[in-house]
């Protein structure tokens, strides 16, 4: 876990394609909608773009995808619809990683797991284990995430895992000090820099909890195509929209255009 730089302090080049892709995936159910068709039939048309972004992402070099699937707030939705959401969860497991790994797909999942039945549990880390080593593309499905929950789960595992500091927390005379490079170890998504770019489908404009402390410097991307609809062309508009800005991180544009700052984005991480 060693060798975390955050992607705040150098400048990665946006000529080039993003390094890593997060994505909301939303509109599902307003594309069914449109159609006469029950909501479901949103989610399971949604799979096809999955596989046709997962498919660009690899051919364009893009290395980390990560895609919002559940949020910790989907259980809200009506109960037959969370179970569908489910099921179609564990059959994409059940039908695709062999071929993610055959594609060299390194298949991660992020989120809290302890609401899951154990079968699912057992083929996500199945799946995990058999693609741990592919190096392509990185495939992470956030499935019942949330981006408070993560920096509170990180936080609690950090500490367990430092006794030291959890004993400075609980005494008020000591100064209590960690940084952000002692808690980024223990976020879900340690293994990936943080997001270059992020696309929302679906028209709306906000992040639903998603990944909250990784995309402090994310570049937002928002476009009112459902996710059913959201196309190589679509897709492509995006990656283009990314590649016409001027990612400054705090300084001026005249400091970024000097050489300087300029970096890979981040190490690679393992
Ligand atoms: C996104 O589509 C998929 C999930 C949240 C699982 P929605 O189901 O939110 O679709 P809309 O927003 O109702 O159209
Ligand atoms: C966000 O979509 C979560 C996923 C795409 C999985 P929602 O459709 O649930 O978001 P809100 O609740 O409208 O913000
Ligand atoms: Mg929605």
């Amino acid at each position: 876990m060693s060798g975390f730089q955050s992607s705040t302090r150098l400048v990665p080049d946006t000529s080039g394609v993003p390094r890593h892709i997060a994505i909301i995936m939303d509109g599902n159910g307003r594309w069914a909608k449109q159609r006469f068709l029950p909501r479901v039939a949103g989610h399971q048309r949604g799979v096809e773009t999955v596989r046709e972004v997962v498919r660009d992402c690899r051919k364009m070099g893009v290395k980390y995808l990560t895609l919002f699937a559940f949020s910790s707030e989907n259980w809200r939705r009506p109960a037959e619809e969370v179970s569908f959401l489910m099921q179609l969860f564990l059959k994409m497991l059940e039908r695709e990683v062999n071929k993610l790994h055959k594609n060299g797909i390194r298949l991660k999942i992020i989120g809290d797991r302890s609401r899951f039945d154990a079968k699912l549990v057992r083929l996500i880390e199945d799946a995990e284990h058999l693609t741990d080593s592919n190096t392509e593309l990185t495939l992470t499905i956030a499935a019942n995430y949330g981006g408070r929950w993560d920096i509170m789960q990180a936080t609690q595992a950090m500490l367990r895992a430092r006794p030291d500091m959890a004993a400075n927390f609980c005494d008020a005379g000591k100064a209590v000090s960690f940084n952000e490079d002692d808690l980024e170890p223990y976020l879900s998504t340690h293994y990936a820099p943080e997001p270059d770019l992020f696309i929302r489908t679906g028209g709306e404009q906000r992040i639903s909890n998603f990944l909250l402390w990784q995309m402090a410097y994310t570049e937002l991307y928002f476009t009112d195509t459902l996710w059913p609809a959201f196309d190589h062309d679509a897709f492509q508009a995006a990656i283009q929209s990314y590649q016409a800005r001027e990612r400054r991180f705090g300084r001026t544009s005249e400091q970024v255009r000097s050489e300087q700052v300029r970096g890979e984005p981040v190490q690679e991480k393992k």
